[in-house]
């Protein structure tokens, strides 16, 4: 059984990794109008990866007996500045989605709630591939300025991701 704390916690994460979906596929939309689909399709996948995190925050609440509260979103932008732009967003999204994770291992530290704690693991360590995996992109896009033919090579290079392997 949940305490109500960590259960309204716990809703609310289900919530900020709905939201990260709906964020990752509005910045595949933008990248599908710029005409780039390789960068599209890794976005989507993400997508696709974001629904799986809050599916095992939705499992983990019904699996402890606790009551899933399903909140509401916020409309997820599909106009950006550059594809720069959308993985400078997207680092900035994954650090504020790692704070709020180191933020819910705290409360269920001091709730002395250990099977949530342990299980929360995997996404402390998720959080750390997110943001590498994101960054390294962001790096990718600094060095390739305004490169095109750079650019052309990056996005037919991500586009070689499929949804099925990016879910952890
Ligand atoms: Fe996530
Ligand atoms: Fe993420």
């Amino acid at each position: 059984m949940l305490n109500k704390k960590v259960e309204r916690a716990m809703n609310d994460q289900l919530q900020k990794e709905l939201q990260s979906a709906y964020v990752y596929l509005g910045m595949s939309a933008y990248c599908e109008s710029e005409s780039l689909p390789g960068f599209a399709q890794w976005l989507r996948a993400q997508f696709d990866e974001e629904q799986q995190h809050a599916l095992r925050f939705y499992n983990f609440i019904i699996d402890r007996e606790g009551e899933v509260v399903l909140k509401q979103l916020d409309a997820a932008p599909t106009s950006y500045k550059s594809v720069q732009d959308v993985f400078e967003t997207a680092l900035g999204h994954e650090k504020a989605v790692t704070a709020a994770i180191n933020e819910l291992y705290d409360l269920v530290a001091t709730e002395k709630d250990f099977a949530s704690q342990a299980w929360l693991d995997w996404f402390a360590t998720e959080q750390v591939e997110e943001e590498k995996t994101v960054g390294q992109i962001v790096d990718d896009l600094h060095r390739i300025g305004s490169d095109g033919n750079g650019l052309f090579i990056l996005d037919r290079s991500l586009g070689s991701r499929i949804g099925a392997e990016a879910t952890g």
